[in-house]
């Protein structure tokens, strides 16, 4: 099975440098994406498929149900990266419909680890429960919450003092909220965009 994974792959570099001889030597010198994309772990979800991007164009991270947890090392030391060094232009937080991370902070039952990282999922169902009680199935309260999980993980971008510091040096830098639909390929901007302090302190009040 591995066998045809490395089989792919030498096709694929195949591929690559026949319509570009180019293309590996360049990305071997420098890497300047303009996109740092946070996503979900989903299989369904893969980050440059998405939106068609070749290496070297996006900084990916994902982890479960696309988090961005102002004290997880791992995602700190990702948005510095993109936002300090790279000076990336747009951070894109990217969630997904059906996702089975805010599935499984909306049951009660325990799943071990897993239940300590979904806990700010659980957190969120919890302060919009009236709007999750009036949805008409589990499935579209699934969705919604994956909406809002998007929408928090923006404000907690917005917020870090990572960005603040970019935006205050005068950096170009957007922080963007999108869902994709795993069923049609197609990604969903929530319209939920910052692009500097002031548009911030308009929307979440500091
Ligand atoms: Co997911």
């Amino acid at each position: 099975m591995l066998d045809k994974l490395i089989e792919n792959n030498r096709i694929w570099a195949e591929k690559k440098t026949q319509v570009d001889p180019e293309f590996f030597r360049r990305l071997v010198n420098q890497q300047s994406p303009e996109y740092f994309w946070i996503g979900c772990s989903d299989s369904r979800v893969p980050a440059n498929e998405i939106v068609n991007l070749d290496p070297g164009e996006m900084f990916v991270h994902r982890n479960v149900a696309n988090l961005a947890p102002p004290q997880d090392a791992n995602y700190l030391s990702t948005l510095q990266y993109a936002v300090a060094v790279l000076k990336v232009k747009h951070v894109l937080v990217v969630g997904h419909y059906g996702c089975g991370g805010v599935r499984t902070a909306l049951e009660s039952d325990d799943h071990g680890l897993i239940d300590h990282w979904l806990s700010p999922v659980r957190e969120l169902a919890h302060t919009h429960h009236h709007e999750l009680e009036a949805c008409s199935s589990q499935t579209e309260r699934v969705d919604h919450l994956c909406e809002l999980n998007v929408r928090a993980q923006v404000r907690n971008v917005t917020l870090n003092p990572i960005t603040t510091a970019a935006w205050r040096a005068g950096h170009d830098l957007t922080v963007h909220g999108w869902v994709y639909s795993i069923a049609n390929g197609h990604v969903t901007d929530l319209g939920v965009s910052i692009s500097n302090e002031d548009e911030r302190i308009a929307v979440y009040g500091f």
